[in-house]
């Protein structure tokens, strides 16, 4: 009838901890997360944002104590969103030598030389508008923004980021940067693009954090629907195709086949992305004691990296360090 049994017993080796550590197929390290911050202008500043209890908005000052605590528990990757003094229709401030980026870029890189600082370059949190590129009538125009995106790489890369990683969904993106940072001789600064984002309402308290609220209509005319999954796939090759470097996808634990199918058909670096309404989800229910929210946390990374991610932008990474033998 059932032959295997008694031979086989999968519980012989879940009986004691360290058995189980032994057979253990996925494990976290502190160098594979990487933590995403906000910051804006201002001194002494750490403005909580509701809707993501425990993050908050600083200010150049305080943000660069914050990280060097984080860099000396282990943590040495962080993604930078900036929160302009000025939003006009352009978004004039990503690309400015002395927006607040590029502040904080040339401030953070001084004080810990060896972190990886990767800068978001999308335009929406620049905008007057709140959309990630220039409007033409109630649209984005692509190729309009491709060159302010561009210009936008190359004032972060001189500002001292190490890796910069366009979230506008903008087609030809990442050949536009690529392009504008060999010309003005960083060949090397990788390009980590987010190549399988998804329109998704798990960003809300992103808009709150980094007060990118679209003005009118949403971003599903650029973003990907999240009913489709080869669709994935042709976004992560063409960015590949046009110099990608590391590729993203977001969010991650509802979109873990696509993490999946990434990983199994490209061979750069993937990295998944536990976005806002992720972390909101696991700090409303924990903080209500209706789930246990550490092992929630821990439970949900483990997931992302057995699904195919190499690593994990989350931001839970500077208590996850302590939680990791
Ligand atoms: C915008 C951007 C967004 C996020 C990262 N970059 C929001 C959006 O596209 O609406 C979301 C991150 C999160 O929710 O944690 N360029």
């Amino acid at each position: 009838m059932f032959p295997s049994f008694p031979i086989e017993r999968p519980r012989r080796l879940r009986r004691t901890e360290v058995l189980r550590d032994l057979v253990r197929e996925t494990r976290l390290h502190p160098a594979e997360l990487i933590y995403p911050v906000f910051v804006k202008p201002g001194r002494d500043r750490q403005d909580p944002i509701q809707s993501m209890p425990g993050i908050f908005q600083w200010s150049p000052d305080t943000l660069e104590r914050h990280l060097t605590t984080a860099y000396q528990k282990g943590i040495k990757s962080f993604l930078l969103f900036g929160i302009p003094e000025h939003k006009d229709a352009r978004g004039s401030e990503a690309y400015d030598p002395q927006g607040i980026i590029q502040v904080t870029l040339r401030r953070l890189r001084d004080a810990l030389s060896d972190a990886v600082l990767i800068a978001d370059l999308c335009l929406c949190e620049y905008t007057d508008h709140g959309h990630c590129g220039v409007l033409k009538g109630e649209t984005v125009d692509n190729d309009v923004t491709l060159d302010l995106l561009a210009e936008t790489a190359v004032r972060q890369a001189e500002a001292g980021a190490s890796i910069v990683a366009p979230s506008d969904m903008m087609d030809g993106r990442v050949g536009a940067i690529r392009r504008a940072l060999d010309q003005q001789g960083f060949q090397d600064i990788p390009i980590m693009s987010y190549a399988a984002k998804y329109a998704s309402a798990f960003y809300g308290p992103f808009r709150e954090a980094a007060e990118n609220t679209p003005a009118f209509g949403d971003r599903r005319s650029y973003q990907m629907d999240p009913a489709n999954r080869r669709e994935a796939l042709k976004e992560v090759f063409l960015d590949i195709e046009e110099g990608a470097d590391l590729v993203i996808v977001k969010p991650a634990l509802p979109y873990l086949d696509i993490v999946s199918d990434v990983k199994a058909a490209v061979k750069v670096p993937v990295a998944a992305y536990q976005v806002s309404g992720e972390y909101a989800m696991i700090e409303a229910a924990g903080r209500n004691g209706w789930i246990d929210r550490r092992r929630v946390v821990m439970e949900t990374l483990t997931a992302i990296r057995r699904a195919g991610a190499d690593m994990i932008i989350t931001y839970f990474a500077p208590e996850v360090v302590d939680w990791i033998e």
